[in-house]
């Protein structure tokens, strides 16, 4: 990881593990611009994720996702990407994100992720159910060697705040050069 694009940080995780959170802090700390994936898709689309599932559908939402991962990874600048939780279900995801630099998955169980996105869960689409902590737990069983094949490393943040989770990852990307 030391030549052309290959010098983004990358952030990957459950809805709730802290990507854009983190990545802010993060992005602050390297001075580097943050890039959310969510936030692209919806600034080029003039809608909100919860719109683009409803009316579109999430296949189509995918391929949109999919155009804003490889667009932040193709950026010459050394960028911060937080990634939609379900971006790297996608192979030429994670193709185009370990390729670009060091990968992150930040960790936590379903508890912690639930109370975490209790009161933003009305923008996730896929936590619109009865129960959102029981299908953070489905998901993360679903997802689990997803992330884990697409990491470099792992974080878990269950037990840290935003500063320790930020302090863990510049470790690791002082251990990895990037
Ligand atoms: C999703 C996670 C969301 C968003 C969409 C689908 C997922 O992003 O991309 O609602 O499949 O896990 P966050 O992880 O930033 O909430």
């Amino acid at each position: 990881m030391t030549t052309g694009v290959d010098r983004h940080l990358v952030l990957i995780g459950l809805m709730g593990a802290g990507k854009t959170t983190v990545g802010a802090a993060c992005a602050a700390h390297l001075g580097r611009p943050l890039v959310d994936t969510d936030e692209l898709v919806e600034a080029t689309t003039g809608q909100t994720i919860s719109e683009i599932f409803a009316g579109a559908g999430e296949r189509a939402f995918r391929d949109l996702e999919r155009r804003a991962v490889a667009g932040a990874c193709a950026s010459p600048e050394p960028l911060v990407i937080a990634c939609g939780g379900g971006a790297v279900l996608d192979p030429e995801n994670r193709r185009a994100i370990r390729a670009a630099g060091l990968v992150v998955w930040l960790r936590a169980t379903s508890p912690v992720l639930a109370a975490r996105v209790r009161d933003t869960a009305g923008t996730r689409p896929l936590l619109a159910t009865q129960d959102p902590e029981e299908e953070l737990e489905r998901l993360a069983e679903a997802r689990r060697a997803t992330y884990e094949s697409a990491a470099h490393v792992s974080v878990d943040t269950d037990a840290r705040d935003v500063e320790e989770v930020v302090d863990a990852i510049l470790e690791e990307l002082e251990r990895c050069g990037v």
